[in-house]
């Protein structure tokens, strides 16, 4: 996720590039640049960092009233000045700013190299800014040339371009990623996100997918990729600045929430083909994938959680033995671990001490294992020392409650076991494409308990004042519970505990009276029918059960006191079912801690990174 900001008709326009950038360094940070159309030239500068470092750089910028401007959050290519956007053509007079990726890059880098174009970065952006150069030299204007380098994009962008031929005009398009543009008296902007533009209007309009505009100074002029002409969507903009970041949410844990299915598209972006998994940045050849024996996976609170998730995939697919271990456990035990162990380190910001000191210890020269960093944050310091990173694409994630990157986590791993499987040949191709295709439909399932989010929320606040909950599951609905009843503690302060509903005979069911709420993950799967059993336990001694069931199963409904409606994965992908099933109970925790008048976004006593001990 990058942040793209641009204004024309502004004297000067830079001040409004700066401040438009600050208000979209949520969407990323690694790196920042601007561009500004300079009579025959277009002025560049970039720099690596936070934003204080481009804004410290432009003391010499030229007085002009057009520029773009980036803040980025790296994919393709590492945080370093030369990646950073804006990319420019050959000859220097365009400059483009991008958002998304372009699953198609190498190709179409391919074909412009041959052409005599030369790429200076290794991002995957700066191939569209020789398309369109090539387009132009073809005698194309601006805005053709930009359609029909846009329409040989494979992937998702938000584009901004400007070039010294057409000084007052701004061309931006978008696919998947957002996209807004806003005019005023004299003036034209676009934007990745409406803060951006609210200090200089409120005359904005929404682009759809595979739309492009065209912004001159008042003027705005909205196209499809074919160049039919289209009415634009005025969006209506109410409220401050925070209001609008947060999209039209009343905070950042529920924005976030229904941003999951982006996030889970982000993840899977680019990393599929049928039965092809590339997952570019892992680093570590097939030769050393194979050759490992065993996988430990660590992390703390909910990436623990998603690690859980993980285990079952790779034991199931990849038949490799695999441990998971709290990370601030991990080294204060004697795991057997040598060069042939992968340890797979799994955080949200790459920064959390625990798992930071759990991977060094993996890595050291008396263990000498591989280290694997599933996260977040491009170029987190875990990132940096790993020997292989595998980053989720969810986006910056401003809530203490990580709910949309622990999704995204459970995605990349389950890529990563079914890529052992792959390499240690034990999935025939045809069952990869499967479990991929099945990975792809995750989405519109997450979508639709999105759906269901107002019946979700009423069910839950009939349990405002409950004291105790349990969260049950078995198999890959035992991390779902337990992430359950983490999100309910850490935002609502209930008291909640989760275990493996056949463990509760065993001694926890001991504390089931009349009034305790026993919440049960009971999706489909092949424990189904051991886990209404359980939840018969429970009910016997005056329980109230909520259960999370598939539609349509009235089995499930039947022994139950309420229901969480989901909807199934695919047969054949249960593995898969907690990335439906966490989204129900994220959705309960935050109507409970929203009726008890608790700030979701910021929990009492948690700090979104621990970085002590
Ligand atoms: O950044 P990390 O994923 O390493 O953070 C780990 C935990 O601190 C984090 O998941 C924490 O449990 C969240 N507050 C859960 O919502």
């Amino acid at each position: 996720m990058c942040g793209i900001v641009g204004v024309t008709g502004s004297d000067p326009a830079l001040p409004f590039l700066l401040d438009g950038l600050s208000r979209l360094e949520y969407r990323g940070y690694d790196s920042s640049g601007v561009a500004l159309v300079d009579s025959d030239r277009v002025w560049v500068r970039r720099r690596a960092g936070k934003l204080a470092e481009l804004t410290g750089a432009v003391g010499d910028a030229p007085r002009a009233t057009a520029g773009i401007g980036h803040t980025r959050w790296a994919t393709h290519g590492g945080p370093t000045e030369h990646n950073a956007h804006p990319h420019t053509d050959c000859t220097g007079a365009l400059a483009l700013v991008h958002n998304g990726i372009i699953e198609n890059h190498l190709e179409l880098g391919d074909e412009l190299v041959s052409a005599g174009h030369e790429l200076r970065s290794e991002t995957d952006s700066e191939v569209l800014a020789h398309l369109i150069e090539a387009g132009m030299a073809g005698g194309a204007g601006l805005a053709d040339a930009t359609r029909a380098a846009l329409a040989r994009v494979e992937g998702s962008f938000a584009v901004a371009v400007v070039h010294a031929a057409n000084p007052e005009v701004i061309v931006a398009g978008r696919r998947s990623s957002p996209l807004v543009a806003g005019r005023a008296d004299g003036s034209g902007f676009v934007a990745s996100d409406i803060p951006a533009l609210l200090a200089a209007t409120r005359e904005v309009y929404v682009l759809d997918d595979d739309q492009i505009v065209e912004v001159g100074p008042g003027t705005l002029r909205v196209t499809t990729l074919d160049g039919t002409e289209v009415s634009p969507v005025r969006r209506r903009v109410e409220g401050d600045v925070e209001t609008a970041e947060k999209g039209g949410y009343p905070d950042f844990m529920l924005k976030e929430i229904h941003e999951q299915p982006r996030a889970v598209r982000e993840t899977l972006r680019g990393r599929t083909k049928g039965d092809r998994l590339t997952l570019g940045e892992l680093e570590l050849s097939d030769q050393e994938l194979r050759d490992v024996d065993k996988v430990f996976i660590v992390g703390c609170g909910t990436s623990f959680h998603a690690g859980m998730v993980a285990r079952h995939a790779i034991e199931h697919w990849a038949r490799l033995p695999t441990e998971i271990e709290v990370a601030s456990e991990f080294r204060y035990r004697d795991p057997v671990l040598d060069a042939q162990s992968l340890v797979v380190g799994v955080s949200q910001s790459g920064e959390s001490l625990d798992t930071m000191e759990a991977c060094r210890f993996a890595r050291s020269a008396t263990n000498k294992a591989k280290v694997l960093v599933v996260c977040n944050v491009v170029d987190s310091s875990m990132a940096r020392e790993a020997d292989a990173v595998l980053y989720t694409r969810a986006g910056p994630e401003r809530g203490v409650a990580a709910t949309k990157t622990h999704v995204a986590q459970i995605v990349a791993m389950e890529l990563l076991a079914l890529r052992l499987a792959h390499v240690r040949g034990l999935l025939y191709p045809e069952e990869v494409a499967r479990q991929v295709e099945a990975l792809h439909s995750l989405p519109t399932l997450i979508d639709g308990v999105l759906a269901r989010s107002e019946e979700i929320c009423d069910a839950a606040t009939s349990y405002v004042d409950t004291r105790d909950f349990f969260f049950l599951g078995r198999g890959v609905g035992y991390p779902v519970a337990l992430e359950g009843a983490l999100k309910l503690k850490e935002i609502s302060y209930a008291r909640a505990e989760a275990y493996p509903a056949g463990e509760m005979k065993h001694g926890p069911i001991a504390l089931i009276e009349p009034g305790t709420v026993v919440v049960a993950v009971a999706t489909r799967g092949r424990l189904h029918a051991k886990i209404m059993n359980n939840i018969d336990e429970v009910k016997a001694r005056g329980a109230t059960v909520v259960v999370v069931a598939n539609e349509g199963d009235d089995a499930a409904a039947n022994h139950a006191d309420r229901v969480l409606w989901v909807p199934a994965v695919p047969r054949g992908a249960e593995l898969f079912s907690p990335l439906v099933d966490v989204v129900a109970l994220q959705l309960f925790a935050y109507a409970i801690a929203k009726a008890r008048g608790c700030d979701v976004d910021q929990p009492r006593n948690l700090a979104k990174t621990v970085t002590v001990e």
